[in-house]
């Protein structure tokens, strides 16, 4: 249970957040050892101030994962993300949250050149957004780009498996693994990500079996989504748990049907305003 509470009394827009010492990359990564993680890690996407301020108190980790090219949009994929995108949504979770540890998604093409490339674009991120770390796709070819990062101060998540980036080279957004060769490739490149110095692994979209091999082979905590329960921590996309949307990939839980409930509550004002039953006495300005 958290000991965070959320002070909205100065500003509905710029709540003040209780001061505390933010989770850290360290201790993300401290929280597998010998390999076996106790806690599970908790991470959601969050791309806006309110719902950074939500999810804080329940999260270790919040990702500004660039699925917002999608969700907040409406892009056909993650591609078109630009990194003023990035920043300026990476900033706003930053200013709504006080507990939990920020990482902000490289977006595509700014990292993939060059280890320098990468390491402009990294510190351009946590510069202008306060997060605590990034997070980019990749294995073996981007190894050194990770170990170039890290021993620069910038606390590298890693991305394997499904890595919707590289929607173009894989074809579609299947889940991974199902053929050998594959298999062995998304396990080496979990392994490289890992001796690389990724604090942290997200594996996304493979076969369970695979999830729990990395899991088993690899000293990092890994963060599963379409993964496996055995993984040391699970993210989701907020919007997707929430039931923002009719269409969700086959490993989503829907934990609520928040776009129902809005189409109700909608729905109750529109006939209200229609039938001129809104705004009451409640709502309106009456002379002192
Ligand atoms: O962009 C994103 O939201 C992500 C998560 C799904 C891991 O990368």
């Amino acid at each position: 249970m958290s000991t965070f509470t959320i002070d909205t009394s100065t500003s509905r827009a710029t709540p003040t957040p209780v001061p505390g010492k933010r989770t850290t990359a360290p201790a993300i990564r401290a929280r597998k050892s010998g390999g076996k993680t106790e806690q599970p890690v908790v991470m959601l996407t969050a791309y806006t101030m309110r719902m950074a301020q939500l999810l804080d108190p329940y999260c270790d980790m919040l990702l500004v994962g660039d699925s917002l090219g999608q969700v907040i949009y409406g892009l056909p994929s993650t591609i078109p993300v630009t990194m003023e995108m990035m920043c300026a949504h990476g900033a706003a979770v930053v200013r709504g949250s006080w507990h939990a540890l920020v990482a902000v998604d490289m977006p595509f093409g700014s990292y993939e050149a060059s280890p320098e490339a990468a390491f402009e674009s990294a510190s351009r991120i946590m510069k202008e957004t306060g997060c605590a770390a990034v997070k980019l796709e990749g294995g073996e070819a981007m190894a050194p780009t990770i170990e170039f990062l890290t021993h620069r101060g910038i606390p590298v998540i890693g991305h394997v498996g499904l890595t919707p980036q590289a929607v173009n080279v894989l074809g579609g957004y299947g889940a991974r693994g199902r053929e050998d060769a594959e298999k062995k490739t998304i396990i080496d490149d979990a392994r490289a990500v890992d001796q690389a110095g990724a604090f942290c692994i997200v594996v996304e979209g493979v076969l369970e079996g695979i999830a729990s091999d990395i899991t088993k082979a690899v000293a990092a905590p890994v963060i599963g989504i379409g993964a496996a329960a055995q993984c040391d921590g699970q993210v989701l996309v907020t919007d997707d748990m929430l039931g923002m949307f009719e269409r969700t990939p086959r490993f989503v839980k829907r934990y609520d049907d928040l776009a129902g409930r809005i189409g109700d509550a909608v729905r109750n004002y529109a006939d209200e305003v229609r039938s001129r039953s809104f705004p009451t006495a409640d709502q309106t300005y009456q002379p002192k």
